[in-house]
């Protein structure tokens, strides 16, 4: 039997029971794909059930105040996600009546959609001839058919392309491609892959070759920049707060945070406080600085490794345009900062 069939025979005995599978409705595959880019199933399931459950279709989505989706989207990071969602939802109800465009190019145009997820909804929803290619069918085919160019290099993309596309069988793409999925996810995993049990285990080559746990090959593309994040949490005898809205077009882009002041390297209190005068004018003339962590938390992006300290900043005086701490769970803050919240006030 060959690679293609065995993958379809191990689906039908193995397929996972996910909500998205139980009919082939566009929205709901749309969106457990875009949860599904930031982590795994069974991390992403709530999500998915939060967000169906509040929003159940489209038009509902599109409606939503985007605050509300990134309050919901809190803790699955890269919120430019959530965003494309909304942009998405409000244009398939603009532009196509609510309908789901079916072709692979269409879905493209979408925004936050790429080839990945365009392939998956036309192959799972409307059976075209696309192959999908995540970070585990990289794996798989790669271990399967002892592939070393680095999955991240335009040679590899196209070789991987090619070869998932020669793969797919003529019939149930849609299943054969999350079979795919499963199979890397379930059996041939990063770190624990379960070859002993593998019903490929006769023809992979990375078995053969005692490979399998040095592929995939990825390149390393960027240097981690480290910073010194300082949030100050300024506190009035009323019980208010600071917080502003991002508005540089980054990972955290609108959502909520404590003045920040960002430095190079490690700042000390006296170092603080000559950087304070930036925040003016808040500052009252009368107040006291504390260091709430002394040992700073580490947070660790994709580009970027954070060392985050936290300064409370006690004040006398109210002073205009400030929150009060209790209604801090109204906004969506990026989820190191809900996490200070929930353990600090
Ligand atoms: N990971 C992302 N999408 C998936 C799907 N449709 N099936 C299995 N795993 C997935």
């Amino acid at each position: 039997m060959n690679f293609t069939s065995q993958i379809d025979n191990w689906y039908t005995k193995n397929k996972r029971d996910l909500p998205w599978r139980k009919n082939k409705d566009p929205y709901s595959v749309w969106l457990s794909e875009i949860i599904l880019q930031q982590t795994q199933i069974q991390q992403g399931l709530p999500y998915y059930t939060k967000f169906i459950k509040k929003y159940p279709d489209v038009f509902s989505l599109a409606i939503a105040h985007e605050e509300e989706i990134l309050k919901l989207w809190q803790g699955l990071g890269y919120y430019s996600r959530a965003r494309n969602l909304h942009k998405t939802a409000k244009i398939i109800v603009s532009d196509y009546s609510g309908i789901f465009p079916k072709t692979f190019l269409q879905l493209l145009k979408l925004p936050g959609i790429g080839k990945y997820t365009a392939s998956a909804i036309s192959s799972i929803c409307f059976e075209e001839k696309q192959a999908v290619l995540d970070g585990n069918v990289f794996r798989l085919l790669s271990r399967y058919f002892g592939i070393d160019i680095p999955i991240n290099s335009s040679k590899g993309i196209k070789t991987f392309e090619k070869l998932s596309y020669d793969l797919l069988p003529k019939i149930n793409i849609g299943d054969y491609n999350q079979a795919l999925m499963d199979f890397g996810s379930l059996v041939c995993k990063p770190k624990m892959a379960k070859c002993d049990i593998c019903i490929l285990q006769d023809d992979c080559n990375a078995h053969g070759n005692k490979t399998t746990y040095l592929l995939p090959v990825k390149i390393k593309k960027h240097k981690v920049l480290t910073k010194h994040f300082n949030f100050i949490i300024f506190i009035d005898s009323y019980n208010n707060t600071k917080i502003e809205q991002r508005n540089d077009k980054g990972i955290w882009w609108k959502l909520y945070q404590f003045p920040l002041i960002i430095s190079d390297k490690e700042l000390n209190i006296t170092e603080l406080i000559s950087n304070l005068k930036t925040l003016n004018p808040i500052l009252s003339s009368k107040y006291e600085v504390e260091l709430i962590n002394p040992k700073p938390e580490i947070h660790n992006l994709t580009h970027r490794k954070l060392y985050i300290k936290y300064w409370k900043i006690q004040m006398d005086d109210l002073s205009p345009n400030l929150t009060p701490i209790k209604n801090l769970v109204n906004y969506p803050f990026p989820i190191v900062l809900s996490r200070f919240i929930k353990s600090y006030f």
